[in-house]
């Protein structure tokens, strides 16, 4: 509730203290906002966006304590029944884990969106723990959020709109780049019934995690533990490749690998679709400044330098014809159901903005 309370109501508080009352006084001294960072400027100690960040801080840091216990009382059961799962699949996943992968320093030193250990660190022998706090963290995350209907709800989307906009691709493979426990991952299989999944992460915990509960849901899935930067799969191995909420978290440098990573691992004709924070070109000022947020106040040091970035220049320079590459957004399809993101899908309806109702995503088709 509270973090809803954050996310929902007091940024439509904040919002309307900056219209109402922050712009009119600096409209009148004629300090009219130039960008975002006169925005932050103008907005920092008024007490309304203090509040508001404060409360967002501490309801951020509380979902992941919030479910710390039960999983500690837990963990020996957690961890032994993930451990089985991993020796002796029971639907034909698999977890390949690799003790000697070097986690880079983007992911271990720091705490990233303030979850303790992130997805990375281990508590002992065989252990889950990070991918249960992030996870069930993840759910008190979204609870309450009126816009996430659904888990998994991006892969949903995506999915979706892969099949809508590129009918002839028949995919067989697809691969989810920083997929931590798959939530993002296994939603492909409902839309492509014929598809094999696979998933990467450098967090060991999280993978465990993630193939445990992919199993128990009898969804076959292959975790691995891998940099994006540099995976182990043979060239054009993938029909589709995906991420959600993984590119801001890496320095530019890196996505520019990743994205050419994607393009040696698909197949002729094969997708790359990355859904995204929305880029600062597509948004106002103001919501420039609220999106950004993140990069001083919740351990996101890349947030605002990669939504500076021009994604499709960064797919066209990786070899993406110009003609493939798109960045956009794309409905939510279990707050607009389908009949609805088809229009939307088509152009013949406007898509709600990302994060509420809608998703910015950007990618190219590699060519025939
Ligand atoms: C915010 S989480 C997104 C998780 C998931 N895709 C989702 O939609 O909920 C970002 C994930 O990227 C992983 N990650 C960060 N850097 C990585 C890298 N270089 N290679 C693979 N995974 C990485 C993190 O461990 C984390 O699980």
């Amino acid at each position: 509730m509270l973090r809803k309370h954050a996310i929902i109501n007091m940024t439509s508080e904040m919002h309307g203290r900056y219209e109402n009352d922050v712009l009119p006084a600096l409209q009148k001294q004629k300090r009219e906002p130039q960008d975002w960072r006169d925005i932050q400027s103008a907005m920092q100690d008024d007490p309304v966006y203090r509040f508001y960040s404060t409360t967002r801080y501490n309801a951020q840091e509380m979902c992941y304590l919030s479910v710390q216990p039960t999983i500690e009382r837990n963990l020996d059961q957690m961890n032994s029944i993930a451990k089985a799962l991993a020796d002796k699949p029971v639907v034909g996943g698999s977890l390949q884990l690799d003790a000697e992968l070097s986690i880079p320093p983007y992911v271990s030193q720091l705490d990233v969106h303030l979850a303790p250990g992130y997805t990375h660190r281990e508590h002992g022998p065989d252990d889950i723990a990070q991918g249960a706090v992030v996870a069930q963290g993840g759910r008190v995350f979204t609870g309450q959020h009126p816009f996430r209907k659904s888990y998994g709800t991006v892969a949903q989307s995506v999915s979706h709109f892969v099949k809508q906009q590129f009918p002839a691709l028949r995919p067989v493979r697809v691969l989810d780049l920083g997929t931590c426990s798959g939530k993002n991952l296994l939603p492909f299989k409902e839309r492509f019934p014929d598809i094999d999944l696979y998933g990467i992460d450098v967090g060991a915990p999280v993978l465990r995690y993630g193939h445990a509960c992919a199993e128990n849901e009898g969804v076959a899935a292959h975790f691995s533990q891998q940099n994006a930067e540099q995976l182990n799969f043979d060239d054009g191995f993938f029909d589709i490749i995906t991420s959600s909420f993984f590119l801001h978290e890496i320095p530019v440098a890196s996505t520019k690998r990743v994205i050419a990573e994607c393009m040696r691992l698909l197949r002729p004709g094969g997708v790359m679709v990355h859904m995204e924070l929305p880029n600062e070109t597509a948004v106002s000022d103001y919501e420039n400044f609220f999106w950004n947020w993140d990069t001083k106040n919740n351990n996101e040091p890349f947030y605002t330098r990669f939504r500076s970035q021009d994604v499709v220049g960064l797919c066209q320079e990786a070899g993406f014809p110009a003609d493939s590459t798109f960045a956009r957004l794309i409905p939510d399809i279990a707050g607009n159901g389908v009949e609805v993101a088809n229009a939307c899908i088509a152009g013949d309806r406007e898509t709600p903005p990302h994060g509420r109702g809608g998703w910015f995503v950007f990618g190219g088709q590699k060519p025939l």
